[in-house]
């Protein structure tokens, strides 16, 4: 019984050094050690030995149980540790690969010249208004003494909405909704998009305006051609000339627009400005007395001028663009330019 034990251990020994994962090992501890296992099946002849050899064979089996249950324990941390590093060298991160790029945009350059023209008015003490872009005829049109049977409406190729709607054809509405909240003084600038049935390249459907109105206790033509003075030169260069040519605005009077001295031939003449020397930048004018009763401002006390300019026609000016569709088809060969 003693060989047999002795065999049983070598036995065991020699396949736990050739198990390689903790399931074989766990299979292996059953096979030996269990209760159904190899050397309970040895021991189970003990009762038939002479009563004196039964403890000497008894020590012996209980230190080749010991020793078996050691080398499992010692096997099985070998394993989980083999496991572990196997493990840890599959998540390894290569932290010397360069990172995956991340491509950075650009404002696009119609927000970058609002962004320029917004930063000169508030830099002049104006505020920032906003309106909605589905009008009705009242705001768009009536308010700013433009009635239904005006000549006028001509003028802006209108898109007519069902229910009295209408996509606003200017930013002005913008004018009298700040004015029927607000008391004097109104220094207000509004910027934001208005749609006019028209297109070709140099106008499109949808295009850009900002609106500036100020209305308080003595305002005359000379704060707006300051004004207007001091922000073109702000936006185009202190040098560059700028003039004022009587106009007509139903909502103003008197109106004029304002040109500045052509940014490609200096005022010489040439195809961009038509051979006139000027490019007309804005529209203005002295707030209409109707306009300001409209919004029950009495015009015997207070004043004032508005303006309007087109955002796309200042960028294609600046930028040198002469197609207005390239604003609109997010061409990324384009926008990057910016
Ligand atoms: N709303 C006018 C336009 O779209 C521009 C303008 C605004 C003119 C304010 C005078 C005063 O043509």
């Amino acid at each position: 019984m003693k060989d047999q034990i002795e065999k049983l251990h070598q036995k065991a020994l020699a396949s736990l050094a050739e198990a390689g994962s903790l399931k074989e090992l766990e299979e292996l501890r059953v096979r030996f050690l269990g209760k159904k296992g190899e050397l309970t099946a040895i021991l189970r002849g003990l009762s038939q030995l002479p009563a004196e050899e039964r403890p000497k064979i008894g020590e012996l089996a209980n230190q080749v149980r010991d020793s078996i249950s050691k080398t499992i324990s010692e096997k099985s941390e070998e394993l989980k540790e083999e496991i572990l590093a196997r493990e840890l060298e599959k998540e390894k991160v290569d932290i010397t690969l360069p990172g995956r790029p991340f491509p950075v945009g650009s404002r696009h350059p119609l927000n970058q010249v609002l962004d320029r023209i917004k930063e000169i008015f508030i830099g002049m003490g104006y505020a920032v208004a906003e309106g909605p872009e589905i009008e009705t005829d009242y705001y768009n049109f009536e308010a700013l003494n433009v009635p239904a049977d005006h000549p006028a409406r001509d003028m802006q190729d209108t898109f007519y909405l069902p229910g009295g709607y209408l996509l606003r054809t200017q930013t002005s509405p913008v004018q009298v909704r700040t004015m029927e909240k607000q008391e004097p003084p109104v220094r207000i600038i509004a910027p934001g998009a208005v749609y006019r049935c028209d297109a070709d390249i140099t106008h499109s459907p949808m295009f850009h305006q900002v609106e500036g109105l100020y209305v308080d206790e003595n305002v005359t033509f000379a704060d707006l051609k300051g004004t207007l003075e001091h922000f073109l030169h702000q936006l185009f260069g202190k040098n560059r000339q700028v003039r004022f040519r009587p106009s007509f605005f139903p909502f103003t009077e008197p109106s004029a627009e304002v040109d500045i001295a052509c940014l490609m031939c200096g005022g010489s003449g040439c195809r961009v400005c038509k051979n006139t020397g000027w490019l007309e930048i804005l529209g203005s004018g002295m707030v209409h007395p109707k306009v300001l009763e409209k919004v029950n401002y009495d015009p015997q006390k207070v004043g004032g001028f508005a303006f309007g300019m087109g955002v796309e026609r200042i960028a294609m000016l600046l930028y040198g663009i002469d197609d207005i569709r390239l604003f609109f088809e997010n061409d990324l060969r384009f926008l990057r330019q910016f």
